[in-house]
C-alpha cells in the first residue's frame, strides 16, 4: 500500500447542490476536510445540514458537484463515479455513518455483539472467537458492560443504543465518520457523557468526522473547524474558536448570541 498522501485533503467537496422539486435545499457547498479533522456543520432547522451530509456520504445523490475521497493507497477519487460496489465497500470500511436515531443505524433484534461484528464480517473476518473478542472489547470502549453482548439493542437505553451504534461504526477503524445530530435524542447528562466519549475516540483514532448539530456546545467541544449554514448556503466557515468567539456573518452572530438556541 502506498503511503498516505498528506499533502491532499482526505475529502474534497466542490459545488454540491440539491433541490427537492422547486425548493433549493442546498446551494453550491464546497470545503476540504483533512485527515483527523473534525468539522461541525451548524445552522437552524431546515438550513440544509442533513441534505449536505447525505449528499457527501453518497446516500442521496446531489444534482451538482463533486466529492473526492482519498482512497487508501489510491489518492483522491471521485465518489459519485465509483461503482455501487465500490461505494458500498467504502461505506462498510473506511466510512462510518452515525444516525440521530440509533434504530436507523442498528439491527435492533440481533445481539449487540453481532451488531458490532457485522462490519468486521463484511471485511472477511469469519473467526467466531476473534469476532466475539473484538465485539466485547468495543463494548467496553463505549462503556457498555461486555456481559450485555448477547442482548439485543431493543433492550438497551437510548444512550447505550447510541454508544453501540458508535462501536458498530468504529470497529473497522474508519478514517471518516459522518454523524447527524449524534447526541440530540438524549437527555442532557447522557449527552455530556457521549460527547466526552466521542471526543476521546476521535482523538485516539485520529478519526476525521463531519458532525451535523444545531448545538453550538457540541461544535465547541468536538470540532476543529465549523461551517455555518443558513437557508441552504454556507455563510461562514473557519476555526471553531474563531467562529464562536468572533463571528463575522450576521446570522452566526445571531446564533452565537443564543437568540436561536433551543
Ligand atoms: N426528502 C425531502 N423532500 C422534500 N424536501 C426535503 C426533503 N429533505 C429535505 N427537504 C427540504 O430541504 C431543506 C433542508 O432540509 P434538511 O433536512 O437538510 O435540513 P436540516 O438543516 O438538516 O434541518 P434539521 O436541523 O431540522 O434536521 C428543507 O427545506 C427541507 O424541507
Ligand atoms: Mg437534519
Amino acid at each position: 500500500m502506498n503511503a498516505p498522501d498528506t499533502k491532499s485533503p482526505l475529502l474534497r467537496v466542490r459545488g454540491i447542490a440539491k433541490r427537492y422539486g422547486e425548493r433549493v435545499a442546498l446551494h453550491d457547498a464546497s470545503f476540504d476536510l483533512w485527515p483527523g479533522e473534525v468539522l461541525a456543520v451548524v445552522g437552524e432547522s431546515g438550513s440544509g445540514k442533513s441534505t449536505l451530509l447525505n449528499a457527501i456520504a453518497a446516500r442521496d445523490k446531489p444534482d451538482a458537484g463533486s466529492v473526492e475521497f482519498q482512497v487508501r493507497g489510491g489518492g483522491l477519487q471521485e465518489v459519485f463515479t465509483m461503482t455501487e460496489a465500490q461505494q458500498r465497500m467504502l461505506a462498510r470500511t473506511d466510512w462510518g455513518f452515525v444516525h440521530q436515531n440509533p434504530a436507523d443505524g442498528l439491527r435492533m433484534d440481533v445481539s449487540a455483539g453481532a451488531n458490532v461484528g457485522e462490519r468486521l464480517m463484511g471485511l472477511g473476518e469469519r473467526h467466531y472467537g476473534r469476532l466475539r473478542a473484538t465485539a466485547a472489547e468495543w463494548l467496553g470502549r463505549v462503556e457498555i458492560d461486555p456481559a450485555r453482548i448477547d442482548d439485543a439493542p431493543r433492550t438497551f437505553s437510548g444512550g447505550m443504543r447510541q454508544r453501540l451504534q458508535i462501536a458498530r461504526n468504529l470497529v473497522t477503524q474508519p478514517r471518516l465518520v459522518f454523524m447527524d445530530e449524534p447526541t440530540s435524542g438524549l437527555d442532557v447528562s447522557v449527552q455530556a457523557r457521549l460527547l466526552d466519549l466521542l471526543r476521546q475516540l476521535t482523538r485516539q483514532m485520529q478519526l476525521a468526522a463531519i458532525v451535523v448539530t444545531h448545538d453550538l456546545a457540541v461544535a465547541r467541544l468536538l470540532a476543529h473547524r465549523m461551517l455555518v449554514m443558513q437557508q441552504g448556503r454556507v455563510v461562514e466557515a473557519g476555526l471553531t474558536d474563531q467562529v464562536l468567539d468572533d463571528p463575522q456573518h450576521a446570522y452566526t452572530q445571531l446564533l452565537v448570541s443564543s437568540v436561536l438556541q433551543p
